[in-house]
């Protein structure tokens, strides 16, 4: 019968668990000098080697090895191994939760071990017992017999009582980092002789979250069905690949405003059984490979995706609003977090998704409405922009312009002079007017400063091109804002301070992606 490489893979020893250095440390010391507990807690995330790791401790206990233990090969090794060891107890707390099952439990306690050294009770998931369970245990972890120990073990530990935490020696098992899950992955797969590229196994364990089941349940359905190559693309094919599809077609009917579509389109991909806070977790993550493809030359370094699929992205990216990706990823983010709490995650993903359409529409009214002038606007951004994938349909139309309204004159316009200004002065003003008017104008405050203010013009410096774009897009608002401070109406010159910056690390425009949209931006 076939079996999964989760179950296949058990480390035998402790120096093939992965990624739980701090407390393969602790107990392989413990074990050789038999300075071990009597009683263990295991907690930490679900998949990280919590059952694996009380096995080998219990193991460890009773190996015959001369050497380090648990040996693994020994005969009390083995038959730890298999199950067929009668001095190492499995609990499963989840199915035998009640007050008699841990009776029966103290009750079988009083007996010294049949054939090895030490009894050991593994109790797992011990979150799910009784109170009056947790009571009855309690007696007997405050003064198990000597050839007693007791592993438990849980992803709940908040789920316990104080009076059992405070007797255990409690170790917390750590979401296996992406690099040591790719190098275990690697080992396993030389091992079975299987051939899985560097770069799908990449994607396994970017999609793992740090869970070691998780990772090797992932390849191990990559592989079947292939006799011996793995690549990127069939890791892809088999996360449903056509989720970065999905988040291409949704993302642009968000773009174009169509609600209905868009949620009729959700419906279509919820249907078929996926989880809600994941999609939402996805998406988020489609916005930052838009965020990163349009700051990065080589998004390749930050974003786990095929070639291909970074071009697809590409394509999308060039279409959209810098502020439309920032105001996706705030959105969403923002969604996604209350949707943790909420028994009806659906509801407001549907209600994120009806925000954005309509987000765009009205900020984009207010700039245009309140603060059109007749003056051309400059070219914002770089003149090339490439047609999305599909659709042909118009690149939302530039709207006609708008009647100049009557021209806003301040009262004390006439009456300043150009010179004597205070630029700090001033630029703090224009901001602490433009803050209540546009979300990201904090930004271009942050990033620029005003040099010098003449008769018909004002200079603001601005430390990068990313502020520059925002600054230019904005440029309606900070001239009026500017003529309402000075009393007359001066064009902005937008400078980039010291006439432009090398090219930006990685880390450098994470952190000013972090700034700008509030979230922890990572690069790996
Ligand atoms: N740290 C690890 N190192 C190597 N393999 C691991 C590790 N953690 C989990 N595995 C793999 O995942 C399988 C399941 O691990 P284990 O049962 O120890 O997880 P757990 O932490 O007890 O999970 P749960 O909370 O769901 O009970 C193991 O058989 C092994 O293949
Ligand atoms: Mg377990
Ligand atoms: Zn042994």
């Amino acid at each position: 019968m076939y079996k999964a490489l989760y179950r296949q893979y058990r480390p035998e020893v402790f120096d093939e668990v992965l990624g739980q250095d701090h407390i393969v440390r602790i107990l392989k010391n413990q074990i050789a000098t038999s300075g071990t507990s009597h009683a263990y807690l295991f907690c930490g995330t679900r998949g990280t080697g919590k059952t694996t790791t009380a096995r080998l401790l219990a193991k460890g206990l009773n190996c015959l090895s001369d050497g380090e233990r648990p040996c693994g090969e020994c005969a009390n090794c083995r038959a730890i191994k298999e199950g067929s060891f009668l001095d190492v107890i499995e609990i499963d707390a989840a199915s035998n939760n009640g007050v008699d099952d841990v009776r029966e439990l103290r009750e079988s306690v009083k007996y010294p071990p049949a054939t090895g050294r030490m009894k050991v009770y593994i109790i797992d998931e011990v979150h799910m017992l009784s109170q009056e369970a947790f009571n009855a245990l309690l007696k007997t972890l405050e003064e198990p017999p000597e050839y007693v120990t007791f592993i438990l073990a849980t992803t709940e530990v908040h789920k316990l009582p104080a009076t059992v935490l405070s007797r255990c020696m409690r170790l917390d098992f750590r979401r296996v980092p992406e690099a040591v899950l790719i190098k275990g992955m690697a080992d396993i797969c030389s091992k079975i002789g299987i051939d899985v590229s560097e770069d799908a196994l990449r994607i396994i364990a970017a999609n793992s979250d740090g869970s070691v089941r998780d990772g090797l349940s992932i390849l191990d359905q990559c592989i079947s069905g292939r006799d011996s190559k793995v690549g990127a693309e069939d890791v892809l094919e088999f996360l449903g690949a056509s989720g970065d599809e999905d988040f291409i077609k949704l993302t642009d009917l968000v773009r174009k405003k169509k609600t209905e579509e868009a949620i009729v389109f959700l419906d279509g991909i919820l249907s078929d059984g996926k989880d809600v806070r994941q999609f939402m977790r996805d998406w988020i993550n489609h916005y930052r490979n838009l965020l990163m493809v349009r700051f990065m030359r080589n998004p390749e370094t930050v974003i786990s995706m095929s070639a291909e699929n970074i071009d697809r992205i590409r394509r999308q990216a060039a279409v959209l609003e810098l502020e439309d990706i920032n105001r996706g990823i705030l959105e969403l983010s923002s969604m996604a977090d209350e949707a943790r709490w909420s028994t009806q995650p659906r509801i407001l993903l549907e209600l994120a998704i009806v925000r954005l359409c309509m987000g765009a529409g009205q900020i984009r009214e207010l700039s245009e409405v309140e603060f059109d002038d007749p003056a051309p606007m400059p070219a914002a951004k770089p003149a090339v922009k490439a047609e999305p994938a599909a659709a042909p349909e118009p690149v939302e139309a530039e709207k006609p312009a708008e009647p100049a309204e009557a021209e806003i004159v301040p009262q004390a316009a006439q009456a300043k002079a150009a010179e004597g200004f205070d630029c700090e002065d001033i630029w703090n003003k224009v901001f602490e007017d433009g803050e209540s008017e546009q979300g990201s104008i904090y930004l271009i405050r942050n990033g620029g400063r005003i040099t010098s203010i003449d008769e018909n013009t004002f200079t603001v410096a601005v430390n990068n091109s990313f502020v520059k774009e925002h600054a230019e897009k904005s440029r309606k608002l900070i001239e009026h804002l500017v003529e309402k401070h000075t009393g007359a109406f001066r064009a902005m010159n937008l400078v980039l301070a010291g006439g432009g910056q090398p090219e930006k690390t990685a880390d450098e425009i994470a952190a000013q992606a972090s700034d700008v949209l509030g979230i922890k931006v990572e690069v790996k």
